[in-house]
């Protein structure tokens, strides 16, 4: 028996050791909160780290559904769908999910990554080609690799890039093109409209993460039905559980059905969490909704005027910096943190401020002085290229 000239614990001080000398360990800290306010490792602070952008979490309906649910259905849903079948509150979910975005049916996943994972490794093969944008999120990034798809990536929002690029594909392989609708670290927006005529004309599969389009971009009416656009969402950020679905034609999520990996081999979502999402889907189609949308949109116009998004970037440069400027905001009381590479790329690290309908006028009057007392401000899209 030959054995490894190098033990494990080496192999992981190494590692560690390359992380430290570039200055990127990661850990985790202590948060205690129901809401944006709460103590960060006993400090009490206002967090605008969360995705939780219309406050839904904390919502006291929400809650009492994920309470009712575990009180008369129990907790665990016990294993895949396929294998142990499916509860009413998952059905009535994907029902509602459908109806939400216009499309013949829905599939729940346990998480938005799970969901793009599933998407990606299904729907495209050794056959297909993958026209992917440059700032895509790492859960899509993930599902084209374990697609084994051929993967052209696309310069970022670069419609012209992506004419180009269809017009050279290989005829006899399958297209498909991917993208966030809004990109979670630069908090822009992709032209969904656009993306659809481009891909309609190529013949090609449009596959949109809408996991942060709280304040759209919408698909235009006429386009909600197509067969060929698939859509993927997330129960954990507007919706305030956990979860991820995709919304699609019925013979797209009967396919998912029978060959997504991370929707077969996994235990379907729990019970509380299924009825927490459909209590917050119904918050958001009613008029509460329609109110949490619009503070939301006018936080963030306190900020950036008509920026289509609730993220804000504020894009520092260097990674040290970026993590100076969160600190110095954090003794200001504000959660914000800083988002370096491999999450962005080197010279790009940034603040990432994710704005709530939750936050009251004091906390975002209590954000804006923490920037100005630092001479920071959100940096326009485009303006950090
Ligand atoms: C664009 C995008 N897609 C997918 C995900 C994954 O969603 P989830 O957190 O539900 O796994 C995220 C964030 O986490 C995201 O930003």
């Amino acid at each position: 028996m030959t054995r490894p000239t190098r033990s494990w614990a080496e192999r992981l001080a190494a590692r560690q050791d390359a992380i430290d000398a570039a200055g990127r360990r990661r850990s985790i800290r202590d948060l205690d909160a129901v809401g944006p306010a709460g103590t960060l490792d006993g400090r009490p602070v206002v967090s605008f780290a969360s995705n939780d952008y219309l406050g839904l979490a904390a919502h006291p309906a929400v809650r009492a559904a994920a309470a009712d649910a575990a009180r008369t259905h129990g907790v665990g849903a016990g294993a895949s769908r396929l294998v142990v079948g499916a509860r009413p509150a998952h059905r009535a979910l994907e029902a509602a999910l459908a109806s939400w975005k216009g499309t013949e049916a829905a599939l729940l996943l346990p998480t938005g990554y799970a969901a793009n994972l599933g998407v990606l490794t299904s729907l495209a093969d050794a056959d297909t080609v993958i026209y992917s944008d440059a700032l895509n999120h790492a859960s899509i990034v993930d599902g084209t690799r374990l697609a084994r798809a051929r993967v052209e990536i696309v310069p970022h929002a670069d419609l012209d890039a992506l004419a180009q690029a269809l017009a050279a594909h290989p005829p006899e392989r399958a297209a498909l093109v991917v993208t966030d609708t809004v990109f979670s670290m630069d908090g822009d927006v992709a032209d969904v409209a656009a993306l659809a005529a481009l891909c309609r004309d190529a013949g090609a599969l449009l596959v949109l993460d809408e996991a942060h389009a709280v304040l759209g971009p919408e698909l235009p009416e006429s386009l909600r039905h197509a067969p060929d656009i698939v859509r993927v969402g997330t129960l954990s950020k507007t919706l305030g559980a956990i979860g991820g679905f995709v919304a699609a034609s019925s013979q797209i999520v009967d396919l998912l059905v029978n060959t997504a990996r991370p929707f077969i081999f996994t235990t379907a979502p729990s019970l509380p969490d299924t009825a927490a999402a459909h209590a917050a889907l119904d918050i958001v189609r009613g008029d509460e909704g329609t109110a949490l949308v619009g503070r939301l949109r006018a936080a963030v116009d306190r900020f950036v005027p008509g920026h289509p998004s609730p993220i804000l970037p504020v894009v520092i440069g260097d990674e040290r910096d970026a993590l100076a400027a969160a600190q110095s905001l954090l003794d200001r009381g504000c959660l914000v943190p800083a988002i370096r590479p491999p999450t962005v790329a080197a010279g790009t690290s940034r603040l990432r401020i994710a704005l709530s309908a939750a936050h009251t006028d004091e906390q975002l009057a209590q954000l804006h002085r923490a920037l100005d007392a630092l001479g920071l401000a959100p940096t326009p899209i485009g303006a950090e290229a």
